[in-house]
C-alpha cells in the first residue's frame, strides 16, 4: 500500500510516501519537509496565521516534488494520511483540506492521524525495527510525555511534564541568552564546546517517586546564572553544558524508572528533542547497562516531517481504518483515546 503523508501541525511542511509492501526503511519512497523558521524568526516564535498561509502556498509544490522524487504519479497512491491534531487549528486545516481533496479525487481512503502518535512510531520506520510492548519518551516542542506502548494504537500515559515541555526549555532558555529563535538545536550546539561541571543546574524532580516533568524552574535558574554571570561566549557555553547535562539527566532518570514500571528494557525516543546528541548517547548508555536498547529514528525523522505521518497512516490504513470525507481537525486530542490498530472491527476516529 503506497501512502502519501502531509504534515502541517505547525512551522513545518512535511510531505512522504510509504510503501508497506517494501521492507524496513526501503518503505520510505521519498519525503520533503520545508520549514518556516526563516518567517518566524523576527517575531521570536511561530505566529499562527502566518504559518497557515505559508503551509498554503509550499503544500502542492512538496506534493509535486516527493511524488517525483518517489518516481510515482497521484494514481499510484493507495490512501492519503494528514496530521489532523493535536497542533495549530489553521495549519492542520491547510493540510487536512488537501489531504481530503486528494482523496476524493482519487477514490482512495484517507485518514487523520495524531501528530504524537506519528513521533512515537517513526523509529518503527528504521531496519531491525522494536515490538510492542516498550516505553516511549515523547519529547518535542509543544509535549513532554513517557508512555506505555502495550500495542501500536494502544498507549497509557506514564507520566508527562507539569509546566514547560522539554524542547521548550530548550528554546527559552536560548532566548535567554540570546540565541535567536528556535534556540533549541543552537543551545545544543553551544554545549558542546561548554566545560561539564562550570555550571550545576537541578534535576527537576527526581527527588521523589513519580514520572512527571517540570522545566520551567530549570529556565529561570539558568536566567539568575546568566544574568549574574559576566555574559562571555565561554561562559554562554558552560551554562548551555549545563543546561542540557540536567535537562539530559532528568530524562534518562526517568526513563530508567518508567522501564522498571514498565517491566521493560526497550526504550523508544521520539520528537525534536530526540535529536539531540547527548540524550541519545546517554539514553542508549542506560538501556544498554539493562540488556536492552534505545531505539531512536534517525535525526532528521525525530522533528515534524511527513514520513512519520506517512507510516503512521499506513499501518492504520492497511488494518482497514478510514474516515468520512468531512474535513475534521482536533487542536487538542489525547492519545489514549486512539483505537488500537489490531482492532478487528475498525471504528471511525474522533
Ligand atoms: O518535534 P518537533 O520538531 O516539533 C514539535 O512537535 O514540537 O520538536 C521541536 C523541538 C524544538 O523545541 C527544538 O528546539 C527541539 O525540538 N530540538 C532540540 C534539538 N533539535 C530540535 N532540542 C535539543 N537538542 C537538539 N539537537
Ligand atoms: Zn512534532
Amino acid at each position: 500500500m503506497r501512502v502519501l503523508g502531509i504534515e502541517t501541525s505547525c512551522d513545518e511542511t512535511g510531505v512522504a510516501v510509504f510503501d508497506t509492501a517494501l521492507p524496513g526503511s526501503a518503505g520510505l519512497r521519498a519525503h520533503a519537509v520545508y520549514s518556516q523558521i526563516a518567517l518566524h524568526a523576527e517575531y521570536g516564535g511561530v505566529v499562527p496565521e502566518l504559518a497557515s498561509r505559508d503551509h498554503v502556498r509550499k503544500l502542492l509544490p512538496l506534493v509535486r516534488q516527493t511524488l517525483a522524487e518517489a518516481d510515482l504519479k497521484l494514481g499510484d497512491l493507495d490512501g492519503v494520511a494528514y496530521t489532523a491534531g493535536p497542533g495549530l487549528v489553521g495549519a492542520l486545516l491547510v493540510g487536512a483540506g488537501v489531504a481530503r481533496s486528494l482523496a476524493w479525487a482519487l477514490e482512495v481512503p484517507a485518514l487523520g492521524v495524531h501528530h504524537m502518535e506519528g513521533h512515537l512510531l517513526a523509529p518503527l520506520m528504521e531496519d531491525d525495527p522494536p515490538e510492542p510492548p516498550f516505553v516511549a519518551l515523547l519529547v518535542s516542542g509543544g509535549h513532554t510525555q513517557l508512555v506505555a506502548v502495550d500495542a501500536i494504537g494502544r498507549y497509557r500515559l506514564l507520566g508527562e511534564t507539569l509546566d514547560d515541555a522539554a524542547g521548550e526549555a530548550f528554546d527559552k532558555t536560548a532566548k535567554v541568552m540570546g540565541l535567536p529563535y528556535p534556540g533549541g538545536p543552537q543551545l545544543a550546539a553551544l554545549a558542546e564546546g561548554g566545560k561539564p561541571g562550570a555550571y550545576k543546574f537541578s534535576r527537576p524532580m527526581t527527588d521523589r517517586p513519580g514520572l512527571d516533568f517540570s522545566f520551567s524552574g530549570l529556565k529561570t535558574q539558568v536566567m539568575l546564572a546568566w544574568r549574574d554571570s559576566d555574559q562571555s561566549d565561554t561562559t554562554r557555553a558552560d551554562i548551555a553544558r549545563g543546561f542540557e547535562d540536567a535537562v539530559v539527566d532528568t530524562l534518562a532518570i526517568k526513563c530508567q524508572r518508567a522501564l522498571d514500571e514498565a517491566g521493560s528494557d526497550t526504550l523508544v525516543i521520539a520528537g525534536g528533542v530526540g535529536a539531540n546528541k547527548r540524550l541519545r548517547a546517554k539514553l542508549h548508555d542506560i538501556a544498554g547497562k539493562r540488556g536492552g536498547r534505545a531505539c531512536f529514528p534517525r535525526p532528521e525523522l525525530c522533528t515534524d516531517n511527513g514520513a512519520m505521518i506517512a507510516f503512521a497512516g499506513a499501518l492504520r490504513l492497511q488494518a482497514g481504518q478510514f474516515e468520512d470525507a468531512a474535513v475534521r481537525v482536533t487542536p487538542r486530542w489525547d492519545m489514549a483515546t486512539l483505537p488500537e490498530v489490531a482492532s478487528e472491527k475498525p471504528e471511525l476516529q474522533q
